[in-house]
């Protein structure tokens, strides 16, 4: 099977692999106090990069969870070089059946994952956080958002460009889909899609490692389906967008 996007570039050594980038995440962290009291749920973890600077920053402990075999290894490596396998628990699970008991988290957290879902699985995934998070919890999501009209090309286009049969929603679409899931009380922001944009991967990355992913991005092996990941994300600007969502149980 082709490489998915996501693990292409992180392949190439892109740490965070969402549409809106750091900025949409640092939107979405204000509106939680995150203390070693809270009890923390990140879902899609990959690299636990979240989980490695919340946790770095704020003391608190967050269990992380990714559905990737690999990359709950990877991410089990990351946090003990980070020193912080005490405060961080890897293990993988999948979204759709969270094993965890009812009401059992403040928060949960889940960044460029529902995109990747069909929309019954996406009602199934934010029914499970609604599930698992205690009354007053919060959700904090993070997803591709499209532009409002006739999307069916942009959607085909984007399933080639990233190798993931990725269905996207406009903001009204997304709303509906939460809830359904039985979040009612929704917070949003929506912006720009800066995943591949040369400022918002120095944002996310910073100049060095930026330059190190363009470097691995020009190597044989590598170009072809860079460019093209590039090209479709650069013509698209005006189609694709992120939503971030605060939803409050
Ligand atoms: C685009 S990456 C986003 C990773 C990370 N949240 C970020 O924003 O950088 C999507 C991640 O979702 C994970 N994933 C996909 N389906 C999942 C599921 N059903 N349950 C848990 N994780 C899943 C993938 O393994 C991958 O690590």
């Amino acid at each position: 099977m082709a490489e998915a996007g996501h693990s292409f570039l992180a392949r190439l050594g892109k740490t965070r692999l969402r549409p809106g980038g750091i900025e949409a995440t640092n939107w979405l962290f204000e509106h939680v106090s995150f203390d070693k009291n809270k009890h923390i749920l990140e879902v899609a973890c990959n690299q636990c990069t979240n989980a490695i600077a919340l946790v770095s920053k704020t003391g608190c402990s967050i269990t992380a969870v990714d559905l990737d075999k690999e990359v709950v290894e990877l991410a089990r490596n990351r946090v003990a070089e980070a020193g912080l396998s005490d405060k961080i628990k890897v293990e993988r699970a999948n979204a759709l059946k969270l094993p965890y008991p009812d009401q059992s988290f403040d928060v949960v957290i889940n960044e460029a994952m529902l995109t990747m879902l069909g929309d019954k699985q996406k009602i199934k995934a934010i029914s499970e956080y609604y599930r698992v998070l205690k009354p007053g919890g919060i959700l904090l999501t993070h997803d591709v958002k499209l532009a409002e009209g006739e999307m069916t090309k942009v959607i085909e286009e984007l399933q080639k460009a990233i190798h993931v049969p990725a269905k996207p929603h406009n903001e009204s679409d997304w709303r509906e889909i939460f809830t359904k899931a039985g979040f009612e009380d929704l917070t949003v922001s929506t912006g720009s899609m800066t995943l591949m944009d040369p400022i918002g991967m120095i944002k996310d990355e910073g100049l060095v490692r930026t330059l190190k992913i363009f470097k691995n991005a020009i190597k044989k092996e590598n170009r072809v389906y860079f460019k093209a990941m590039f090209h479709f994300f650069r013509t698209n600007k005006a189609n694709l967008g992120y939503i971030a969502i605060v939803a409050r149980k």
